[in-house]
């Protein structure tokens, strides 16, 4: 059995899944991490006893050299950290969703991977759900016919739900190609999430090869909204899908019917872990037996591709044929260019008690150490560092 060591940049929340993941998986050896807070790297590697620990991701890959790297920081620090981890001999990188902001963030991140012979990953780690998995064998089996519509309903920015959904979407239809995106944005207040400008709502229908069609709205109505929830109608169908549901309605099925979700083949071997089944599947690419991860750097370059394209078609009015040509971020162009004016001042980041600046360290360790997890920490110690 060959054996991996790994690292994770970003002692943060979802770390601790990419954690949980590498330690459900016996041929990897989490070695390292990086994470400028030096509290936030004490915490883990006091409990995942972690033996080296770095202020930088290019320090680490000189030190440590671990074969696996997991980059877990904000959307906006998600090229940096992948390159860095590439140039410095990473065989793989795992990168959190949203893959990047912008075209030319993607195409960077695919591009240094490529030059430096590493397998890129990005956590769209849902793929590996036994809904999503099961909906998409019933759709090789034509169960519902020719899928024609899928309609998406999250919210909490684009980006941020909306990556999962467009992507699991794409992954149960077999990820066709989009030809074209139209689409609308409302951006009344100075609305961010983790950093990354978001608009207040948006939707936007895609238009992929053969004629399929998929809608999303983002932020219209919370009521139904979730990051991996869709609907999808067949020319002899219909299936209702979720991470952990699946309903199909077709001619024989007696009305809409419930699907046995016995855990599929991504996640029966390590018990329905997404993180650990994504890394299980990183090996058998790395050694060479299957050619392509189902959550490979390119196809998640294209779910990136239609949401830069639903924002790109509302700042020009018009339909998007892709590939897109806009490389930057179309969104915040928009507003830059005087397309969107805030009419409520005051900027505000929806996942903005997140972040680690001037919080108390000491009573973060107390409170995780008693055993409260990362979100409800700090959602407390932001309350109280900032009492309004
Ligand atoms: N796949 C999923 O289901 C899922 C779920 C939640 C979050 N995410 C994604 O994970 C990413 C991180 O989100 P989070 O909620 O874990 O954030 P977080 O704020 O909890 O953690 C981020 C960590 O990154 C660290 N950091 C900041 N700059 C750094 C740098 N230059 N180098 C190394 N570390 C640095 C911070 O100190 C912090 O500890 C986001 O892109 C988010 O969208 C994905």
């Amino acid at each position: 059995m060959e054996r991996y060591t790994a690292a994770i940049v970003g002692c943060g929340s979802i770390g601790n899944a990419h954690m949980e993941g590498y330690n459900l998986v016996d041929e990897v050896e989490v070695i390292a991490v990086a994470d400028p807070v030096p509290m936030a790297r004490k915490t883990y590697v006091d409990a995942y006893g972690i033996p080296q620990e770095f202020e930088t991701v290019e320090e680490m890959m000189e030190k440590a050299r671990p074969d696996i790297v997991s980059v877990c920081t904000w959307h906006l620090l998600h090229p940096a950290p992948t390159i860095a981890a590439a140039a410095g001999g990473a065989r793989a990188v795992i990168c959190e969703k949203p893959m990047a902001i912008g075209m030319a963030a993607a195409d960077s991140m695919v591009d240094a991977c490529e030059a430096h012979g590493t397998q890129l990953v990005i956590s769209h780690q849902r793929r590996f759900t036994p809904g999503w998995e099961k909906a998409k064998a019933l759709v090789e089996e034509g169960a519902i016919g020719e899928p024609l519509f899928v309609t998406n309903k999250v919210a909490d920015g684009l980006t941020n739900w909306g990556t999962h959904s467009i992507d699991g979407s794409r992954f149960v239809l077999g990820d066709p190609r989009a030809q074209w995106v139209m689409g609308a944005v409302e951006r009344c207040t100075d609305r961010y999430e983790r950093d990354t400008m978001i608009e207040d709502a948006c939707m936007g229908l895609v238009h992929f090869d053969g004629g399929l069609q998929l809608f999303i709205q983002s932020d219209l109505m919370r009521e139904g909204a979730g990051a991996g929830c869709f609907e999808i109608r067949g020319s002899e169908g219909l299936l209702s899908v979720s991470e952990t549901r699946l309903q199909i309605m077709n001619p024989s099925s007696g009305g809409w019917r419930e699907v046995d979700l016995a855990l599929t083949e991504g996640s029966k071997a390590i018990g329905g872990n997404t993180n650990a089944a994504q890394v299980r599947e990183l090996i058998t690419c790395l050694e060479g037996h299957k050619a392509k991860h189902r959550n490979a750097g390119t196809t998640a370059r294209d779910t990136v591709e239609i949401m830069m394209a639903l924002y790109e078609s509302a700042r020009r009015n018009r339909v998007i044929h892709l590939p897109l040509q806009e490389k930057g971020y179309p969104l915040q162009l928009m507003v830059e260019e005087g397309g969107l004016p805030v009419e409520v001042e005051g900027r505000y980041d929806i996942r903005g008690f997140l972040k680690r600046d001037g919080i108390d360290e000491a009573k973060y360790k107390k409170l995780w150490d008693e055993g409260m997890g990362h979100h409800q920490i700090m959602r407390q110690l932001h309350e109280e560092t900032n009492p309004s």
